[in-house]
């Protein structure tokens, strides 16, 4: 089995565009062989769970900055924090205001609709991508003025020591948006939505802020961001009797890995003292398994522990949740804070 991004970039009819040029020659439409190696080895030194553990103390910075700036009383918090989370992780990462979060995360989302796979998106999509490249482009020439310990400048460092070209590493910054964004901020809507619905739990992980990292891996089985992930057939196969002719899109599921009864005991149940393994899905897996699982999980753990930590009797008002064959989402959480 291979990537399937190259059937849906086809699929999307992008015409030749720099997002084209993106789409064909970055890591999500490579199959194995020296240039996946050469990009996966680029990002894997920068975010891997030793590195990833270092970019906590960064990662609470923005929470805690983000929750300072929460006005009192009904709170849309899927616009005014779960949104700029990550988004705001990616502006420190590249030494951009704070400010910048909301255009960050409204790029990312756009972006990351070409796995609605309709057509009609796709102008706004490539449209998208030309202010991704021309705000990526800026930002690289801000760094490379002054230099730092930034995650962007250990990016840069990467490309100078001839790893990856110059137009690789916009491509990179430019992936890193659309990566790390909308997934971690969809994520952890659902996951302020589902835990605060389970009776006592928000109050425990607000007494006890480690419990938040049990809660988010046992949300994060249940209520998955992504319910699946999809390959190409590159040849010929068989799923059991099913046969899989050579291109054919398959669409593995992890909502339902998630709740098979022989996997995980009492699937359907939140339990808190669940053992750690075996593993949710919700990162995918093998070649093509997500790069920044570790550092997603810091965010998510830390969103949730700090947001409880400070509004221990949070109560959810309205949630517009939105189910889409491949993503779960929120449009909306509106909640009273206190
Ligand atoms: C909760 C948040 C996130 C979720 C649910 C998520 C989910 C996924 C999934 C399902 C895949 C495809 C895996 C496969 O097909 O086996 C993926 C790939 C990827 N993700 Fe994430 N992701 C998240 C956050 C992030 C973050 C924060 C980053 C970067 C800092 C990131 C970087 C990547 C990259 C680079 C790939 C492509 C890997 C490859 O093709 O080799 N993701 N992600």
């Amino acid at each position: 089995m291979g990537t399937d991004h190259g059937n849906l970039v086809e699929k999307m009819g992008i015409p030749e565009s720099r997002a084209l040029t993106f789409k064909r020659r970055m890591l999500l439409t490579q199959n194995r062989g020296e240039v996946r190696q050469r990009l996966r080895g680029a990002l894997t030194g920068l975010i891997g769970p030793k590195q990833a553990g270092d970019l906590r103390e960064g990662i609470a910075g923005v929470v805690s900055n983000l929750l300072d700036a929460l006005p009192d009383g009904v709170v849309d918090l899927k616009h005014a924090f779960a949104d700029l989370v990550p988004a705001g992780v990616y502006c420190h990462w590249v030494d951009a205001p704070l400010l910048h979060a909301r255009f960050v995360s409204e790029m990312s989302e756009t972006v990351l609709a070409i796995f609605r796979r309709d057509p009609s998106l796709t102008p706004r999509i490539v449209a998208a991508y030309d202010e991704l490249f021309a705000y990526a482009a800026d930002r690289i020439a801000a760094r490379k003025q002054a230099m730092g310990d930034d995650f962007l400048s250990q990016l840069i460092r990467v490309q100078q020591v001839g790893v990856l070209s110059e137009s690789e590493l916009e491509d990179f910054a430019v992936m890193l948006i659309e990566a790390s964004t909308d997934n971690t901020a969809a994520s952890i809507a659902i996951i302020i939505d589902r835990l605060t619905a389970q009776p006592g739990v928000w109050a425990a992980i607000a007494n006890d802020p480690t419990l938040a990292i049990p809660a988010v891996r046992e949300a994060m089985r249940l209520w998955p961001r992504s319910i699946s992930t999809s390959r190409t057939a590159l040849e010929d196969t068989a799923i059991e009797d099913v046969a899989i002719p050579k291109g054919a899109s398959i669409f593995a599921s992890f909502g339902a890995a998630h709740r098979q009864p022989d996997i995980f005991e009492n699937p359907h149940k939140f339990d808190l003292t669940r053992a750690e393994r075996p593993p949710h899905m919700n990162f995918g897996g093998g070649a093509f398994a997500c790069l920044g699982q570790f550092v997603a999980t810091i965010e998510v753990e830390e969103a949730i522990a700090q947001l409880a930590a400070c509004y221990p009797n949070l109560k959810v008002l309205n949630a517009d949740r939105d189910y889409i064959p491949i993503f779960h989402r929120l449009k909306q959480l509106d909640v009273s804070l206190k």
